[in-house]
This record gives structure tokens, C-alpha cells and sequence, in this order.
């Protein structure tokens, strides 16, 4: 049963594509407070402050959280790509390691009554991104060869937890490893929506069907994405519920598909037929179609989002490059309690028609 008593929430990483929705879910909670940190700040409004704080800046961030009390819970949802490439493993371990430790140093050092660290990992954990893995991932299924920034993250907060336990701590962890958030984000270019929306109307404007710019394999290879409703969910569950103290949980939306069944439905939200798939970088291809996205923007009169923080193309080339099937259990989450589950075909249907309703795309 989810521990109901008043708590106050430090949700770091609150303005990206996890962190916000944590802050809505939580919002909800009538006896909750929210104080949200990032660089960029977040307008304070009922029951919400914000900490706009550079994680790197140590005493800034000692500052910052000297200034707050009452903190029980922290979800840790903080990213920072090293030099942008947020696939090269090595280069991401410092600089995330630093943004974890400077954020949970600090509450730990700051508040006396913190109770849980919820940290936000995913499901490279198991290798995804490498090559074919055993699927369905399992929680305690063994790492795969480092360098991984999630093992550094995980390692340096369970050692540090217990060394607090040494000291008299009574707060715990959970760690929740989801996979391809999709929530309605515009301005945060690392997700699928926007690949999909802006590709697909980029496709229509020239007149071309629906294909899916992947590799052929992907096509038809097993997916799973996680709804960042759902995930935001999850990170209450798993704050709120005892049991699930100091375990990992994999967070998904519970079913799986292949982007050759969903496709048709997909180009179905642009009005448009679609076809085979027809394999490009769009990394490569993408970017030479500005021009056309721009005057896309004059036409239709949307919503103006600057181009780089339109769309992360390397991205979509990371999802619909996966030749091998994407598969994590959730039965572990399920005997814990949490047995929410998210149709991904009706997901992505909805987030795109609020991307067109919304006039982020036409
Ligand atoms: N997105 C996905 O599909 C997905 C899937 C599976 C796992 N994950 C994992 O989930 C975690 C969070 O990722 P995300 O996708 O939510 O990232 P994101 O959208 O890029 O958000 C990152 C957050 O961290 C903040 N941040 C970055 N550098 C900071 C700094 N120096 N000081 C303070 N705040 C800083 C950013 O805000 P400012 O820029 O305003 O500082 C932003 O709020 C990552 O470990 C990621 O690997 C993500």
C-alpha cells in the first residue's frame, strides 16, 4: 500500500522530457509539495518552487538546498549529454555522476528527514543500445561489459546510501529503468513524438507516403516505449509503496509492438498513405529540409519551437536502427503492486494528434 503522509518532493531535472511529467503526477497529490531543479527555471505556482541551480556548481547547489526544508523524497531525473553525444558511454559517465552526487550529497547533507531517492536509469542498463540482448530483460539479469553511466550512477548511490545507514540514515532507494519516453514535450528534442510528427509532415509537404526511414529489420522487430504519464506513475508508486525500498524496478508500458503493425495508424493521424520502408540517416537527410520545415511553420502558423529543439534526429536514428527485439518484463512491478499498463499503439496516436491539435506540426 503507497504510504499516503504529507511529503515534500525534490524533482530533479524538472524541466526535461521524465522530470515534468514527475511534477505533474505529483501536483496531483493534495498533501504533496514540489520543488522542481534545473538550470533553466520553472514558474513557481501552488504547491511548486523551483531551484534553478547548476548541478556542477557544487556550492551553488549546497546553497540552494541549504534554503529549503522538509524534503522526503528525491526523484532524480537529470541528464546532461557530454558534449552531446549522449551515446558515448565513457564521455557521460563524469559529468552524470557529478549531477547525481551534487544533487543527493546536498538533500542528504541539507534535510533531515529525507526517506527515498527514487533515481531514473533505463534500459541501456541491460545493453539495448549494443546489439541483440536476452529479452525480456529481467531486473537482475547480469550488466553487460562497462563503460555504462547508469553502473556508475547505481554503484556510487548504493555505496553511499550505505555508508548513511552506517551514520543513522534511514532513507532508502529505488531505481526505475524505463525505455524511449513519449509524453507531449514540445521543445524537448530527445523523443520519438517529434522524430515521428515532423517527419511525417515533412514527408507529407513533399507530397511522399508514410515509410519508415529505419533499417528493414527494425521494422519488424519487437518494440517497447514508456509513456511519461505512465512512467510519472510509476516514480509515485515506487516513492509511496515500503516494499519497494532499495530495488529495481523496469518501467514500461506493459506491452510490446512492431513499427510494421502501428505505421498504418500512425500516418493515419497526418492523413496520409503510407508505404514501405525506405531506410536513410535521417541524422544525414533531416536537416537539409530547414528551409521546407520553416516555411511549414509560416503556412500553417504554428507554434514556433527553434529547430534544435525541435527534433533530436540522431534519436530517431537510435530507435528505428534497434534490428533486434527491445523487450523488458514488468512482472517484477507487478508483483510489487504496480499493474498499470498503457496500450503503445493508442499512446502514439494520441501524443501525435496533440502534437497536430496543439500546432507544434501541421
Ligand atoms: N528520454 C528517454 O526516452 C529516456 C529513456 C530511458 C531512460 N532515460 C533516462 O532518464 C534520465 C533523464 O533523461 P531525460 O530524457 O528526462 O533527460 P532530459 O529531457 O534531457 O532532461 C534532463 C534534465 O536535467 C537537467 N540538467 C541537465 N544538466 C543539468 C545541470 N548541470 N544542473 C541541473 N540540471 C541539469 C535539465 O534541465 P536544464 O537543462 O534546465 O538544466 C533537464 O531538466 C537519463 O538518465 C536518461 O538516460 C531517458
Amino acid at each position: 500500500m503507497p504510504d499516503s503522509s504529507p511529503a515534500k518532493a525534490l524533482v530533479v531535472g524538472a524541466t526535461g522530457v521524465i522530470g515534468r511529467y514527475i511534477v505533474e503526477r505529483l501536483l496531483q497529490e493534495p498533501t504533496w509539495e514540489v520543488v522542481g531543479l534545473s538550470r533553466r527555471a520553472l514558474p513557481a505556482r501552488a504547491g511548486y518552487t523551483h531551484l534553478a541551480v547548476d548541478l556542477l556548481d557544487d556550492a551553488a547547489t549546497a546553497q540552494a538546498l541549504a534554503q529549503v526544508s522538509g524534503i522526503t523524497h528525491v526523484f532524480f531525473a537529470g541528464f546532461a549529454p557530454a558534449g552531446g553525444v549522449a551515446a558515448d558511454y565513457a564521455r557521460n559517465i563524469e559529468v552524470n555522476l557529478k549531477l547525481l552526487q551534487s544533487a543527493v550529497r546536498h538533500a542528504q547533507q541539507t534535510q533531515s528527514g529525507l526517506r527515498r531517492v527514487v533515481l531514473v536509469t533505463g534500459t541501456k542498463y541491460y545493453g539495448v543500445h549494443l546489439g541483440p540482448y536476452k529479452t525480456p530483460a529481467k531486473e537482475d539479469d547480469p550488466r553487460h561489459m562497462p563503460p555504462n553511466y547508469y553502473y556508475a550512477q547505481i554503484d556510487w548511490l548504493l555505496d553511499f546510501h550505505q555508508t548513511c545507514q552506517r551514520q543513522g540514515s534511514t532513507w532508502d532507494w529505488v531505481e526505475l529503468r524505463p525505455q524511449t519516453l513519449c509524453g507531449f514535450a514540445p521543445g524537448t528534442a530527445m523523443s520519438i513524438i517529434p522524430v515521428l510528427a515532423v517527419y511525417a509532415a515533412l514527408s507529407k509537404a513533399q507530397g511522399l507516403p508514410l515509410r519508415f526511414p529505419g533499417k528493414a529489420k527494425a521494422w519488424r522487430s519487437i518494440y517497447q516505449v514508456t509513456s511519461s504519464a505512465h512512467f510519472a506513475q510509476a516514480a509515485w508508486w515506487a516513492a509511496t509503496t515500503p516494499s519497494c525500498a532499495n530495488q529495481a524496478f523496469n518501467i514500461t508500458n506493459g506491452d510490446y509492438f512492431r513499427w510494421c503493425n502501428v505505421w498504418p495508424r500512425l500516418a493515419e493521424v497526418f492523413d496520409m498513405p503510407w508505404a514501405e520502408p525506405q531506410t536513410i540517416a535521417l541524422t544525414q537527410h533531416m536537416p537539409t529540409l530547414r528551409p521546407l520545415w520553416e516555411r511549414l511553420v509560416q503556412t500553417h502558423r504554428l507554434t514556433p519551437v527553434a529547430w534544435d529543439d525541435l527534433v533530436a534526429w540522431p534519436f530517431g536514428d537510435y530507435v528505428f536502427g534497434a534490428t533486434w527485439d527491445v523487450m523488458s518484463s514488468t512482472v517484477k512491478a507487478r508483483q510489487y503492486g504496480f499493474d498499470a499498463v498503457v496500450d503503445s499503439e493508442d499512446m502514439l496516436v494520441e501524443l501525435l494528434q496533440q502534437y497536430r491539435q496543439n500546432k507544434i506540426v501541421p
